[in-house]
């Protein structure tokens, strides 16, 4: 939230809270994904990029594939222009996100050999395959595979970023449990678990 709405929460709280409820209330027969696109198309309207940014990551997370994004802003051309839509169109490309590359559209998931069991050793481990980066948490046979992009505004989570199971976003220093995915300080979203299994002795993630 904006520290201009948390100083009205603040010191207008009924009015503010009235505000929030007709927000909620407004969009309740929509499912998750269509009201994120719809939030993602008011952001590029207007040119909000930290609002783009955490709409985005929201739709991508409700489901929408970025096919779906594109055919939102596109379709929202009588209202937007040709302007607005390649402004979002130059956040998504300064965002790089692997799945937004056009060679990566209609893509349907399919399951990527990340290394084999033995070899992934510690509690937690940072990998690059293709384009994807992705850590992988490990005790025992629990193993989990997260995507390294920041669920707040898809930033790319560095290596770096790791200290022991925990992992800080260095956007805006959101901090998540790598043993469980949850975000445990600042922000409100888990890390994305990509689906895993093991065969032949390899652990395998879908993307
Ligand atoms: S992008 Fe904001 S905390 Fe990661």
């Amino acid at each position: 939230m904006s520290e201009a709405l948390d100083y009205l929460l603040k010191t207008r709280r009924e009015a503010m809270t009235s505000y929030f409820d007709f927000i909620k209330q407004s969009g309740k027969h929509l499912d998750p994904k269509t009201r994120a696109l719809i939030s993602v198309i008011t952001k590029v309207d207007k040119l909000t990029e930290k609002g783009f940014r955490q709409y985005l990551s929201r739709a991508l997370q409700a489901g929408a594939s970025p096919d779906e994004v594109l055919d939102a802003l596109l379709t929202a051309f009588p209202t937007l222009g040709l302007s607005k839509i390649i402004w979002a169109i130059d956040l998504i490309l300064a965002m790089d996100i692997p799945e937004f590359y056009p060679e990566n559209l209609g893509r349907q998931p399919s399951w990527h050999e990340l290394a084999p069991v033995e070899e992934i050793r510690g509690e937690v481990s940072f990998m690059q395959v293709d384009d994807k980066e992705v850590f992988v948490y490990r005790d025992g046979d629990n193993i989990r595979v997260y995507d390294s992009l920041c669920p707040h505004q898809q930033t790319h989570i560095p290596e770096q970023c790791l200290d022991g199971c925990l992992l800080t976003c260095p956007r805006h220093q959101w901090k998540f449990d790598l043993r469980t995915g949850e975000c445990i300080e600042e922000g409100n979203r888990p890390l994305k678990q990509l689906p895993g299994k093991i065969e032949r002795k390899t652990l395998l993630a879908e993307w």
